[in-house]
């Protein structure tokens, strides 16, 4: 019987402790919201929008897109959230869209605050 106990117990916490991949992006666990993204993680979110719009974000991609630095964290997440929702951008809007889509409300604040800081 305590063996039988051992093995449920070890099947509940598999259960409760969830997955926080999801199909290759990161994902904050529901349990964990109020944990705040580490640095390492937005260092790697930046990344992807460095390919773009350099690491120090002064690129004008394509020499259209506006410089990023500089930019203050509020109208960051204006844009950014603007992209995803489709209700912000130029020409070249539907290729932002695709980059942001899979950021959590987290991770764009994350962002936000690290690119307003460049
Ligand atoms: C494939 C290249 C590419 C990547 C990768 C990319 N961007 Fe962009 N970004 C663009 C282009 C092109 C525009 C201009 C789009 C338009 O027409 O509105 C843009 C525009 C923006 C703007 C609006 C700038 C302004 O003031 O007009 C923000 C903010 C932004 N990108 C943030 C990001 C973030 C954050 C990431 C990473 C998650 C990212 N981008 C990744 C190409 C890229």
């Amino acid at each position: 019987m305590k063996k039988l106990n051992y093995v449920i117990g070890a099947s509940l916490v598999l259960l409760l402790s969830g997955c926080t991949e999801n199909r290759g992006k990161i994902s904050i666990n529901d349990t964990t919201k109020s944990i705040k993204i580490s640095q390492a993680e937005v260092l790697a979110l930046y990344a992807r929008c460095a390919g773009c719009h350099g690491l120090d974000g002064k690129k004008r991609v394509f020499g259209k897109s506006g410089r990023i630095a500089g930019q203050s964290k509020s109208e960051l997440i204006r844009k950014i959230t603007g992209y995803q929702k489709g209700t912000f951008g130029g020409s070249l809007k539907g290729l932002m869209a695709r980059q942001v889509e899979p950021l959590t409300p987290e991770q764009v604040n994350a962002l936000a605050e690290y690119i307003s800081k460049l």
